[in-house]
């Protein structure tokens, strides 16, 4: 506790610095608060800290050991307690640890990625032009964001949809286009007890008309198998010593490997595995990962923000910020310890965002001269890929537009027309946006995840806050067939709308 102390002195005496007052008093910190990282590079240099709070953040992190915090993740211990497992995701893309269960594990990985990969060579080459996925949560936006992120814009073999709601207007818009001769549905669910994906996969088995062209990913191999008639061979395993919100590098990623190529795929593994050896690796005061944590407990724990965002500067990856929200909010969205103990501090701040431009014409007012401070990631692609050149230019400007007006602010006699500034960012840069770029860059939200979960003292992979509505809403469906009574009173009232009005 006496350093998330430290940590509000440093706050205290900086308070309402901006940017400009920061660079005048230390010039170098534009540059020398940047990091890089293969394609990645990272400017800290508008956040609200100068070097005396920057090392007091780096006491912190060497005082929870955050070192050896990455190598037990790696070597695949029990860093999730509260379910008894590993949380082994690295060794869906590299084999970093000398750990038996993380190399065996490695070699388990590898050899479902090659039966994956000859997969996607028969349906590359069967007849078929679409393939629905069905999932939800980590079962479905890890795969939905990179596959849009990185499929070419005209689709060269396999076009890829997503069905994830249970809402049944989502299966009834995709399938409506699709020719069901020429489609085949990959269910994937770590758990196979998923309503959502067990609804909306009866809804693709029937649509489909027998299971000939269903596939299956699944830690529960059987079940997919027997309550869907699925061949064997078409079940692809995954394990619970990877958690589903970081289950992209495994089969999960089958429709990623579909709409972008299976080498892609396998590059989008090794952009990851570049970046875990850095976050293994790293001194904790070049660790990329772990200035991008310490970053996140400054703005929660010092400066006591309530929320963060997340600005793609770059519409291919529009759904980069969905894919965070389940990443980082269903991680560390936790408010007991370890051991079951109150968190002494405010865990994870809310976490939205959008893509640039457009959300400067929707709610960055707010961001600009709202009451609240939002701290912010900025994502941006240097090299451009669309032959619209002049374009990215204007996206590039508005991007560096952005971060420096929330920083500096300025100045009027007229209120309304005023700046604050002193609100912060941290810029990232990717070379391109490449399969490896942003496997990096994924990876390094990952590990900055369990390095705040390891600062807080929590557990990044477990989620039982999410069982509560589960139970409820399967005890409701008796009750919305008017088989039974709702228990709760104001349920009951708007069960009663509900029917009046059906
Ligand atoms: O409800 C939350 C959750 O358990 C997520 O953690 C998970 O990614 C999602 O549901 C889907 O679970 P499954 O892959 O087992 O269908």
């Amino acid at each position: 506790m006496a350093l998330f102390q430290t940590l509000q002195q440093h706050a205290a005496r900086l308070r309402g610095a901006k940017t400009a007052d920061l660079i005048a008093a230390d010039v170098a910190r534009a540059g020398d608060f940047a990091l890089k990282v293969g394609p990645l590079y990272a400017n800290f240099a508008r956040q609200g800290y100068d070097r005396d709070a920057l090392a007091a953040l780096h006491a912190l992190g060497e005082a929870k050991q955050l070192g050896a915090a990455f190598q037990r993740l790696f070597d695949g211990e029990i860093v999730n307690v509260t379910e008894g497992r590993a949380a082994l995701h690295t060794a869906l893309r590299g084999n970093l640890s000398q750990a038996a269960a993380a190399r065996e594990a490695f070699a388990t990985a590898s050899e479902v990625r090659q039966r994956m990969g000859r997969l996607v060579a028969e349906l590359e080459t069967s007849g078929i032009t679409d393939i629905v996925s069905v999932g939800i949560g980590g079962s479905d936006l890890g795969p939905r964001m990179v596959a849009d992120a990185l499929r070419d814009p005209l689709p060269q073999k396999l076009r890829v949809h997503f069905i994830s709601n249970v809402d049944g207007a989502a299966a009834q818009r995709t399938l409506a286009p699709l020719d069901p001769d020429k489609t085949a549905a990959i269910l994937i669910s770590k758990t196979f007890g998923t309503q959502e994906t067990l609804l909306n996969g009866a809804i693709l088995r029937d649509w489909l008309g027998d299971s000939e062209r269903i596939y299956a990913v699944s830690a529960n191999p059987q079940r997919a198998a027997q309550s869907f008639d699925i061949d064997a061979e078409r079940v692809l395993p995954m394990w619970d010593w990877v958690g589903g919100r970081y289950s992209l590098w495994s089969a999960v990623g089958f429709p990623i490997a579909l709409a972008i190529g299976f080498d892609r795929f396998e590059q989008l593994l090794a952009g990851a595995a570049e970046f875990d050896a850095h976050a293994l690796n790293a001194p904790l005061h070049e660790n990329l990962a772990v200035r991008h944590a310490l970053t996140a407990v400054w703005n929660r724990n010092a400066l006591g923000h309530a929320a963060h965002g997340v600005m793609t500067y770059d519409q291919r990856l529009a759904l980069l910020p969905a894919y965070l929200q389940q990443l980082v909010m269903e991680s560390l969205g936790k408010s007991v310890k370890l051991d079951g103990s109150p968190v002494a501090a405010d865990t994870v701040p809310v976490w939205w965002g959008g893509a640039g431009t457009d959300v400067q014409h929707s709610f960055f007012q707010a961001l600009h001269q709202g009451t609240q401070v939002v701290p912010l990631d900025f994502v941006g692609i240097v090299r451009n890929d669309d032959p619209h050149a002049e374009n990215h230019l204007a996206l590039l400007s508005n991007l560096l537009a952005q971060s420096e007006a929330l920083a500096n602010g300025q100045g009027s006699d007229d209120p309304h027309r005023s700046y604050p500034g002193g609100r912060p960012s941290t810029m990232f840069l990717l070379d391109a946006l490449t399969p490896q770029s942003l496997g990096a860059l994924v990876a390094m939200y990952e590990h900055s995840v369990y390095a705040q979960s390891v600062l807080w003292g929590i557990n990044a992979f477990d989620q039982f806050g999410v069982e509560l509505g589960k139970q409820l809403a399967n005890g409701l469906l008796p009750a919305l067939r008017g088989e039974s009574e709702a228990a709760d009173a104001v349920t009951r009232t708007l069960l009663a709308q509900i029917k009046s009005r059906s």
